[in-house]
């Protein structure tokens, strides 16, 4: 039987088979040193001449980076190694060759691959030690959700992908051909979910959106996931908290799980640590302040663009809310302020160190005559809103919501520049493969 070399340090002195892949060779004399990787860890694996055969000691000269192998060995206690363990090798079994593997592993002394010769080769990208620990982080992130979300009785309430309206504006939409009527992809599963949470109170769904952004910028896919929690009888203040706890509890439980993965991804672990309540909530008006107040020429009215949002979030240690948008820039379905119909009850929780928007959410606009007015005057079709609408006509509450975008939270809780690192296989403008 196998073992992990997770699983390793329970077999300590014991003798064990190791499945795994070789990711650096190196040779002094008579001892061989391979280390091997298995998708939970790797380790060092030590050969003596003395112990094996002249045969298996001759097999170490075909290994090559990524040769799949079977090692057996004695798992030795050695203070020096990484995981506190090594492999005395008995032998070796090779499972599958690897001939010029394209990838060279990580090395901070010397300049890596470009961005697009690694994402072509994003197949084996992911092997690399770098790319494991930022998705075991996105892993747990999710993971974290959902605890979250279960263990507050929310129901997991999935919506279409497939639609026939567009919730987030009409530029944005991707095109489908469904039977010969023209259908979307959906941008965001919300208007759903406000249909789910007149059912059953709190729901979330946790899919795939599509958005065809023209956008090439560093916080930009064309297909991410999206976590929407949304809960009736719910006021814009109480959607702030919600997001508030919600975040704080996620980075306090990937902080737990994923330590190690963080810390040998070089993130300064104590910047997560500060992600305590209460977050700044800013208004729209004061945030522009706060931008002309630093040089930057903001014109009013407009939404904050990426580099607004990074010079904003650089002035506080923790997450900030930017609320009460001014409505035009702002989707169709918020709630405006009742105190100043100017603005619309929207809230964008930007992440700090230059992250920016991770969640966007707010009150809904839950008056039948007012939402229909919205439509038409966002120049929406009224016909696929129809059951929208009915949402307002029987039993219409108060009620917000929210969407946070996985991937961008795990750039930011990674501390990674881009996130095309944070989902197996992106998909930007420029990509559809691999
Ligand atoms: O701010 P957005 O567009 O909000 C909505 O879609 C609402 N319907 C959510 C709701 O209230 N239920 O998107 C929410 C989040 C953003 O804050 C961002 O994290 C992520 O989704 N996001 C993207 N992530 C990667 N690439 C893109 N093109 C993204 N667009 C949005
Ligand atoms: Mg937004």
């Amino acid at each position: 039987m196998l073992v992990t070399i997770q699983e390793v340090k329970k077999f300590s002195g014991e003798f064990v088979k190791i499945g795994g892949w070789v990711i650096k060779l190196r040779s002094s004399g008579k001892l061989k040193f391979i280390l091997i990787r298995d998708g939970t860890g790797w380790i060092q694996c030590v050969m003596s001449k003395a112990e094996v055969s002249d045969e298996v000691f001759c097999l170490f000269n075909s290994l090559t980076l990524e040769t799949s192998v079977i090692i057996s060995g004695k798992v030795n206690p050695d203070s020096r190694a990484p995981g506190g363990f090594e492999i005395q090798i008995n032998d070796i079994q090779i499972v599958g060759q690897s001939v010029d593997y394209p990838i060279t592993p990580k090395d901070p002394n010397e300049k890596d691959h470009e961005p697009d010769f690694l994402l072509d080769r994003r197949h084996l990208w992911i092997r690399r030690q770098d790319q494991v620990n930022i998705l075991k982080v996105r892993h747990s992130i999710i993971r974290a959700i959902r605890n979250y979300l279960d263990s507050r009785g929310f129901i997991c309430f999935d919506a279409p992908i497939f639609t026939s309206n567009a919730c987030e504006g009409t530029s944005t939409l991707f095109e489908v051909n469904y039977f010969n009527t023209q259908a979307y992809l959906s941008q965001s599963g919300q208007l759903y979910q406000e249909a789910g949470a007149m059912a059953f109170n709190k729901v979330y769904c946790f899919g795939p959106a599509f958005r065809a952004e023209k956008s090439k910028t560093r916080r930009h896919l064309t297909e991410f996931w999206m976590v929407e929690p949304e809960v009736a009888f719910l006021d814009f203040d109480g959607v702030m908290n919600l997001i508030e706890d919600f975040t704080v509890e996620i980075v306090a439980q990937v902080l737990v799980e994923r330590k190690n993965e963080l810390q040998e991804l070089g993130r300064d672990l104590s910047k997560l640590e500060n992600v305590k309540k209460p977050f700044p909530r800013i208004q729209y008006t004061e945030a522009i302040g706060i931008l002309r107040s630093l040089g930057q020429n903001f014109e009013e009215g407009n939404d904050f663009g990426s580099p607004d949002e990074t010079i904003l979030t650089q002035q506080f240690d923790r997450p900030i809310f930017v609320h009460r948008f001014p409505h035009q820039v702002k989707a169709f379905y918020m709630k405006r302020d009742p105190n100043d119909e100017r603005w619309a009850l929207g809230a964008d929780l930007l992440a700090p160190e230059g992250y920016g928007e991770i969640v966007g959410g707010g009150q809904r606009e839950d008056n039948y005559d007012v939402l229909l007015n919205r439509i038409r005057e966002h120049q929406l079709p009224i016909e696929p809103f129809q059951w929208y609408l009915d949402l307002r006509k029987y039993g219409t509450v108060p009620h917000s919501g929210f969407g946070i975008g996985v991937e961008r939270t795990t750039a930011w809780i990674c501390g990674i520049h881009h996130v095309r690192e944070t989902i197996p296989f992106p998909r930007t403008i420029y990509r559809l493969t691999p």
